[in-house]
């Protein structure tokens, strides 16, 4: 298709201060295979399992898997109401999981159950100011969205969001636990470098991140 030079520059301007734009359109959307709600360890002996492990293989989840995580992590788990795995003070639901992969960055869409494309970029080094984070097949980045939270003081926000995190954090430590997956959760983040490396709203903040994966064999 040929352009006139009025339009062949305004493509270019766009194309330069949108360069994201382009990418985006190459990182697919994923849908997400039904969660599985059968199996898994009885809950007394998750818990018996639940850990902190900083030592991971490079096998990858499989998308069976990554769906089953993320449903669990805060999934919807009664669809006549929408309401979720993890409670949320007032229904808020301000927590985004974030979904940071070798082959770029998503967001868990809670309702249609799949991974909306975000960055056509490996993020994970950034997730954390840890080593291991960089190689861990799958980072989570816990944000909170501040606008869904319609009264209080940014502290009454930290706060709550704080509680919120740790409920879906534990979630995914008890299916972590079940499915034989190591995982930690991390406080341990340069949050400012991560919000602009993911284009967050400033009404977004960065909470908690987790990493998870096969553990390492010894
Ligand atoms: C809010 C929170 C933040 C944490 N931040 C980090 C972190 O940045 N890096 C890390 O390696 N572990 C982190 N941890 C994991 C703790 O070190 C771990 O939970 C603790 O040592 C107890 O071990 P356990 O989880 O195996 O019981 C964090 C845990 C919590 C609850």
């Amino acid at each position: 298709m040929r352009r006139t030079a009025p339009a062949a520059i305004a493509f270019l301007i766009f194309a330069l201060i949108s360069p994201d734009l382009g990418r985006a359109a190459e990182l697919q959307d994923i849908k997400l295979p039904q969660p599985r709600l059968e199996g898994g360890k009885l809950l007394m002996q998750a818990l018996a399992a639940r850990a902190s492990s900083r030592e991971f293989s490079s096998a990858e989840l499989s998308l069976q898997v990554l769906g089953d995580l993320l449903w669990a992590a805060d999934g919807i788990n009664r669809p006549e109401s929408g309401k979720r795995t993890a409670p949320s003070a007032v229904n808020w639901q301000n927590i985004d999981i974030y979904v940071a992969l070798k082959g770029g960055l998503y967001l868990y869409d809670v309702k249609a159950h799949s991974l909306k494309s975000v960055l056509d970029q490996d993020v994970r080094a950034a997730t954390g100011k840890q080593e291991f984070v960089k190689d861990v097949p799958l980072d989570l980045v816990y944000v909170a969205d501040f606008s869904k939270i319609n009264r209080g003081t940014d502290e009454d926000k930290n706060f709550y969001s704080a509680a919120h995190t740790g409920f879906i954090s534990q979630n995914v430590y008890l299916f972590c636990a079940s499915e034989g997956l190591a995982t930690v959760v991390r406080g341990l983040i340069d949050r400012e470098a991560i919000a602009e490396i993911m284009k967050l709203r400033p009404e977004q903040k960065v909470i908690f991140a987790q990493s998870v994966g096969y553990p390492r064999k010894p």
